[in-house]
């Protein structure tokens, strides 16, 4: 190694979380329209473990640096930025590429977003792809409106919980699924939870509600789950399939009968629709305003204690792998963050 050192948690080749190795690399330098962030905190999601496992189409192929957003401070910058600059602390995000578990993270310079200097790294980290998510699933493909009811599965995980705190500030009527150590969690956020593993949330809902709800949103995946959150709408009713967490524990079988479901929702003459979610790295790379505009929101929303993300674990960088066996065992709530520099 010639320059400065830095290092990054790498996927050596497909399977359990023994692949994530940590290792020492070349320090990146940024190039035209790019800047360097030197990592406080990097996310990790259940969509790494899914690409860790096993491969898709558009997958990166191992070795790669798996992770997709950050939080740090920006300690370098190519030709041509304007902002940030060095020293500014920002946020990233980086649509469908991964790399972020790393010390230093190279991205296009309008991709980092300003932190308020209040809100914690980790706080920050765990608001950039669940929250995105959750927003596009709400707003650009749901369309909720206020007042609205909806189910909200797997509500005390990553992007369950963002669906959950974005509804309270929505105004919806508010359901989630979670295990039962989950179920306190769950209702401070504002939904009526639904101990899925002791209830049969079909008939739960069918209770609570009468009629059923207006919207899912179902991040677990499955034909046998997603025929079960269709029976749980009202007429008019919208199914959103954003995940497939159950992928982790029951393999890519659950992808053909989500798929399924869908399509049949989508046909069946009964006034019920399953809208599809935008690629949510194309939503955001076609507006990159609301990209920007809608991170800086929920950083706000954050900073002024209207909203509180969920923070699982936080986790030494160079012990990635650890955090993905506590992905596996499940039992957790909300994001679990990878601290760079500690
Ligand atoms: N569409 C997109 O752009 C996008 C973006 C981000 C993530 N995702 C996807 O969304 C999914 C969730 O990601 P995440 O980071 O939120 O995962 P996560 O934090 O692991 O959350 C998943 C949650 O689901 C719960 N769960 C598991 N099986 C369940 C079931 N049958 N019914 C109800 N809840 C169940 C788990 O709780 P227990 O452990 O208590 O069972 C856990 O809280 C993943 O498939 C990910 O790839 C999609």
């Amino acid at each position: 190694m010639t320059g400065d050192e830095s290092h990054k948690v790498m996927v050596a080749g497909r399977g359990g979380p023994e692949v994530l190795t940590y290792t020492a690399v070349e320090l990146a330098e940024p190039g035209p329209g790019e800047v360097r962030i030197r990592s406080e905190a990097c996310g990790v999601s259940a969509y790494d473990a899914m690409l860790r496992q096993y491969a898709f189409p558009g997958a990166p192929k191992p070795p790669y640096a798996p992770g997709e957003d950050v939080v740090g401070v920006v300690d370098a910058v190519g030709d041509r930025v304007v902002a940030p600059v060095v020293g500014d602390r920002v946020a990233a995000w980086t649509f469908g590429d991964a790399g972020c578990y790393a010390e230093h993270v190279v991205v296009d310079a309008e991709r980092a977003v300003p932190v308020p200097g209040d809100l914690d790294a980790p706080d920050a980290v765990a608001l950039v792809v669940n929250y995105l998510t959750a927003h596009a699933a709400m707003h650009a493909a749901a369309g909720v409106e206020n007042g609205e009811r909806v189910l909200i599965h797997g509500a005390a995980g990553g992007v369950g919980s963002a669906l959950v705190q974005l509804g309270a500030v929505a105004g919806l009527e508010m359901y989630g699924t979670a295990s039962g150590h989950n179920q306190e969690i769950v209702a401070e956020l504002g939904a009526i939870p639904i101990d899925y593993r002791n209830e049969d949330f079909v008939a739960r809902i069918r209770e609570l509600t009468g009629d059923g709800v207006d919207v899912v949103f179902d991040v677990i995946g499955g034909g046998r789950q997603m025929w079960r959150s269709a029976r749980c709408l009202r007429k008019g009713g919208r199914l959103l399939l954003l995940g497939m967490a159950a992928a982790n524990r029951k393999g890519r079988g659950v992808i053909p009968g989500s798929l399924l479901v869908v399509g049949l929702v989508n046909v069946l003459p009964n006034g019920k629709r399953s809208p599809g979610m935008p690629s949510l790295d194309k939503h955001a790379a076609d507006n990159m305003d609301w990209y920007r505009n809608t991170l800086a929101e929920m950083f706000e929303l954050a900073s002024s204690g209207k909203m509180k993300p969920l923070v699982a674990d936080r986790i030494p960088l160079a012990e990635a792998g650890r955090a993905h066996e506590l992905m596996a065992a499940g039992g957790y709530a909300g994001k679990i963050v990878l601290m760079a520099g500690d």
